[in-house]
């Protein structure tokens, strides 16, 4: 059995609508705050919790595409996982049926890239089960497609640094600060991207695009300079923030809580409603994790009478992107 795992993204980070995002680990020490800090060293191998989804493919007399996860009950119908299996067969011109199972480890319409999540796990573990047909860029290709498939527009967000890792401009791999943690607060509650493309202007004054150009030009500097608090005093947004925040339980309330925690930048993650924020302290994040737990828990409760779909985790940036995992691994 091949089994590939493809981590969460969050996309956009304020400063780069439809072009910035990052792969992400949830951290699962429960260490107190200065060691979680220490521990962030690059030099220091960090045990993650995978958050992700993964697809296990083998030989097998007929296909099947069974769902199995945490979140499996989220997939209806066909899922994206028999398009990337034919897909590659037509490409490549392989044949040889496959059980192919997609195992759910994210919820759906999150703002974590869950559709992307899915789409690279799936089209590397088919073509690593017919022998690499596709090859890197055949592979990316297709991720593309596929994903313009499922959320009616390609963009490449979510697709780049969940098949490559890190955090990328496009498919350029960015330097982070080594001091930042990452916050992803997710609130239970489900918004398809498509309906929150559908909020956004079709276009942007000439005054907000240079505006927003120069703000991605500078965060890309500073992050090349080592200036982790001139990058994160960078990621703002305008003009896609205020459109899609209502439809974000208590986002503003959430946002004034993070600024008071310490965080150096909070938003949207990719079209929501999960909430992002950025620390380079191991109190203020901690806090931080603390606030948006209570809120990701709120929004939860009210909208399905439990909490239980909900969570905030604390995380390191991603660097490796989709792999191959051992049957032994612990990306569940
Ligand atoms: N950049 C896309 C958007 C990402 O915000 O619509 C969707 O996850």
């Amino acid at each position: 059995m091949i089994r590939v795992f493809a981590p969460a993204t969050s996309a956009n980070l304020n400063v780069g609508f439809d072009s910035l995002g990052v792969a992400l680990s949830p951290l699962t020490t429960a260490a107190p705050p200065q060691a979680l800090f220490q521990a962030l060293s690059p030099s220091i191998a960090l045990e993650t919790a995978g958050l992700g989804d993964e697809v296990r493919i083998e030989a097998a007399e007929a296909d099947s595409f069974p769902v199995t996860g945490p979140y499996a009950a989220e997939i209806r119908g066909p899922n994206i996982v028999t398009r990337a299996l034919l897909r590659v067969r037509e490409l490549s011109g392989r044949a040889g049926n496959a059980s192919i199972e997609l195992h759910k480890g994210m919820p759906v319409g999150s703002g974590l890239g869950s559709s992307a999540a899915s789409v690279v796990a799936a089209v590397m573990a088919c073509d690593e089960f017919y022998g690499n047909p596709l090859g890197p860029d055949g592979r990316i290709a297709l991720m593309g497609e596929l994903e313009a498939e499922l959320s009616g527009g390609l963009h490449w967000d979510n697709i780049l640094p969940c098949a490559l890792g890190g955090l990328r401009l496009g498919s350029s791999r960015l330097p982070v600060p080594a001091g930042w943690v990452w916050l992803v607060a997710y609130p239970g509650i489900r918004l398809e991207t498509k309906a929150m493309r559908s909020v956004l202007p079709a276009s942007v004054s000439l005054r907000e695009a240079v505006e927003r150009a120069g703000g991605l030009g500078l965060f890309v500097d500073a992050l090349h300079r080592g200036d982790g608090l001139a990058a994160a005093a960078l990621m703002t947004d305008h003009i896609v923030e205020p459109r899609r925040s209502p439809m974000i339980p208590g986002f503003g309330s959430l946002k004034e809580a993070l600024r008071g925690a310490g965080a150096l930048a909070s938003g949207i993650s990719g079209s929501g409603p999960t909430v992002f924020a950025v620390f380079d302290d191991a109190d203020a994040a901690e806090a931080g994790l603390a606030a948006a737990g209570a809120w990701a828990a709120g929004v939860a409760e009210a909208a399905n009478g439990s909490a239980a779909g909900a969570f905030a985790r604390l995380c390191r940036v991603d660097e490796a992107g989709a792999r191959v995992v051992e049957p032994a691994s612990k990306e569940r």
